[in-house]
C-alpha cells in the first residue's frame, strides 16, 4: 500500500523521479498508482469548478467536456479520453515526466500530440500549483482540443517554432543567432501565455461587453475564472500583436491584465501574423523581462532537426 500524499502526487511521485532519471520525454499513465486520496482530489477539484465553467467558459469548452465524457469521479484515463478526442481533431492527449524544453513542446502540438502532466495537486493544497497537472492539463485544457478550428491553432504554434528554429539556422553570427532566438522564444511564450493559456473571447452571439473563458489557466483556475471576467481590478483589453509580444507576465499571482480576442477565426490570424513578423524582424527585439527563457528552451530550438523532410 501506498503512503498518504504518495501516489502520484505532484512533486511527491517516486515513479516520476524514476522515469525522469531514465530521461523519457513520454511515458505511459500508471493508472493503478493513484491514490484514493489523488482521487478524491480530482472529485473535490471537478465539483467546485464545474458551476464556474457553465457560467464563465466558452461554449465549445463546455462541449468539449460532454464529448470527452470527463469524469467528474475519477482521474480520467487518458487512453479514454483520447477515443473521443482523435476522431473530432486528430489530437491526443499524451503523458509526460515533467517539463518538456520549449520547441520538443510546440513541435509536439504540430503532430497534434499534447504534452500531458499525470501527476495531481495535493489535496491539502488545492489551490497551489508549483507546477502543472492533470487537472490543468486535461480538465482545462483538453477540452478545447476538440474543436477543430482551436486545434488548428495549436498546430500553427508548431509551425511557428519550426520557422522560428530554421530562422535562427540562417544567422551566421554565434551572438546575434542567441540574443535573437531568445527574444523570438519570449515573443511565442507571451503569445501562448495571453491567448491559449489566460485568454478570453468575445461571447458569440452575445453584446460587445460580453466576455467569455477559452483560457486553460483560467478555465482549471476556481478562483481566477470568476475573476477575470468579474474583477475590477483586471485590465481586459482587445488583443493586439505588438503589445502582447512585449508585455512580461508574473506567474505567482492572479493576472491584472488580460486580451480580448473576437474569435477562434480572429485568434488564427493573430498566429499567422505572428510567424509574418518573424523574417521581417519583429520579434527579434521584444522587450525584456518575464518569461525567462532557459538554456534548454534556447538548446532545444537551437538544436532542432527542421530540415530533414519528414512533416516538412
Ligand atoms: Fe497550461
Amino acid at each position: 500500500m501506498s503512503n498518504p500524499g504518495e501516489g502520484l502526487t505532484t512533486t511527491k511521485a517516486p515513479f516520476i523521479e524514476q522515469v525522469r532519471s531514465e530521461g523519457k520525454t513520454f511515458i505511459e499513465q500508471p493508472y493503478e498508482l493513484y491514490s484514493e486520496e489523488n482521487q478524491e482530489t480530482w472529485r473535490r477539484l471537478y465539483a467546485r469548478i464545474r458551476p464556474s465553467w457553465e457560467h464563465y467558459s466558452h461554449p465549445q469548452f463546455l462541449e468539449g467536456v460532454e464529448k470527452l465524457a470527463l469524469p467528474a469521479d475519477h482521474i480520467p484515463h487518458l487512453d479514454e479520453i483520447n477515443k473521443f478526442l482523435q476522431p473530432l481533431s486528430g489530437f491526443s492527449a499524451r503523458a509526460v515526466a515533467g517539463y518538456v524544453p520549449a520547441y520538443q513542446f510546440f513541435d509536439s502540438l504540430r503532430m497534434r500530440a499534447f504534452p500531458t502532466t499525470i501527476t495531481i495537486r495535493d489535496g491539502k493544497l488545492l489551490d497551489y500549483l508549483p507546477e502543472p497537472d492533470i487537472f490543468h492539463d486535461v480538465a482545462g485544457h483538453v477540452p478545447m482540443h476538440t474543436d477543430r478550428q482551436f486545434a488548428d491553432v495549436l498546430v500553427r504554434f508548431g509551425e511557428v517554432a519550426r520557422a522560428a528554429a530554421g530562422f535562427a539556422a540562417e544567422i551566421k553570427d554565434h551572438d546575434e543567432r542567441m540574443q535573437k532566438i531568445e527574444s523570438v522564444i519570449k515573443a511565442m511564450a507571451r503569445f501562448f501565455w495571453f491567448t491559449i493559456e489566460f485568454g478570453l473571447m468575445r461571447r458569440p452571439g452575445g453584446s460587445s461587453k460580453d466576455l467569455c473563458v477559452y483560457g486553460s489557466g483560467l478555465l482549471s483556475s476556481h478562483g481566477e475564472i470568476e475573476y477575470c471576467i468579474e474583477s475590477p481590478r483586471v485590465q481586459r483589453y482587445p488583443f493586439k500583436l505588438e503589445w502582447v509580444i512585449n508585455q512580461y507576465f508574473e506567474i505567482d499571482h492572479y493576472q491584472p491584465l488580460l486580451f480580448i480576442v473576437d474569435s477562434f477565426d480572429h485568434l488564427f490570424e493573430q498566429i499567422d501574423e505572428l510567424e509574418r513578423w518573424m523574417p521581417e524582424g519583429r520579434l527579434c527585439n521584444v522587450s525584456p523581462g518575464e518569461p525567462a527563457v532557459n538554456q534548454d528552451d534556447l538548446d532545444s530550438f537551437l538544436n532542432a532537426q527542421v530540415h530533414d523532410t519528414a512533416g516538412a
